[in-house]
């Protein structure tokens, strides 16, 4: 189960309200038979921290919000860039999306790539590298990538490096991403390219799952 969108109301705001919502979040979720809870919180926010660990989810590893002006991207884009397809809102791509994100997160996500696929300002492109598909990536209207997954992690760097080049190559002012703090090779590349962070997020769950060396997020609402 992932959570987002957790608010009390200022003037209400430590009278219990928050871990009465939580506590009856996590029945339904209990009922629906959720193995996990997960969810991405703001690591400034000591109230929701503590509050979620009280109730189980623990913090796993940092996630940066990473951006940059589209031409100053554009300057220092280079590297190897991977041939790309189209993703189709078809059985046989959805089938395909399902095996990456099984062997990355655990769980596949036929219902989150239906919605991803008919949202207009989305663009799903599938990775190919010697004849097999290596991964997907989504680049949205307003330059930003993810979720980004690769089925292995030596293809993260080409991977990412390809999606800035789609993000750059949109109408966007600004290109930006995601980034877990448990992926070396995309920090790097976001680092080289001169990206700078603008706020840093935590991932909590009740345990750990996924190889965060292989995807990057979307954004806190969608894992
Ligand atoms: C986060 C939020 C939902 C919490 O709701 P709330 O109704 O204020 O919280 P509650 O009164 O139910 O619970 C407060 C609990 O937080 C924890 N807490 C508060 N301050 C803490 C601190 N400094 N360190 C550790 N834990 C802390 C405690 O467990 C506390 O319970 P306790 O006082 O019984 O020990 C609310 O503050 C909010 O809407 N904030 C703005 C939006 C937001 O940040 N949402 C989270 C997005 S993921």
């Amino acid at each position: 189960m992932v959570l987002a969108e957790l608010f009390v109301a200022p003037g209400q705001q430590g009278r219990g309200i928050g871990k009465e919502l939580l506590t009856r979040t996590f029945e339904h979720a209990r009922k629906a038979g959720a193995t996990n809870k997960a969810l991405i919180t703001f690591t400034f926010n000591v109230v929701s921290q503590g509050l979620y660990i009280r109730h189980g989810l623990f913090p796993r590893f940092p996630i940066y919000f990473f951006s940059i002006e589209r031409d100053a991207v554009m300057q220092r884009l280079q590297g190897e860039k991977l041939r790309w397809t189209d993703i189709e809102d078809s059985a046989s791509d959805l089938n395909r999306l399902g095996e990456i994100d099984s062997s990355v997160l655990g769980i596949a996500r036929e219902r989150h790539h239906r919605y991803l696929l008919n949202d207009g300002t989305m663009r799903g492109y599938f990775f190919h590298a010697q004849g097999d598909c290596i991964g997907y990536a989504y680049v949205s209207a307003t330059g930003h990538v993810g979720p980004l997954a690769v089925a292995q992690p030596t293809a993260m760097g080409a991977a990412f490096t390809s999606a800035l080049n789609l993000a750059a190559a949109s109408a966007a002012s600004q290109v930006s991403a995601f980034l877990p703090g448990a992926n070396e090779t995309a920090l790097g590349t976001a680092a080289e390219h001169g990206m700078r962070i603008t706020f840093a997020m935590v991932l909590v769950s009740t345990r750990a799952f996924g190889d965060w060396t292989r995807y990057l997020p979307r954004n806190p609402g969608f894992m």
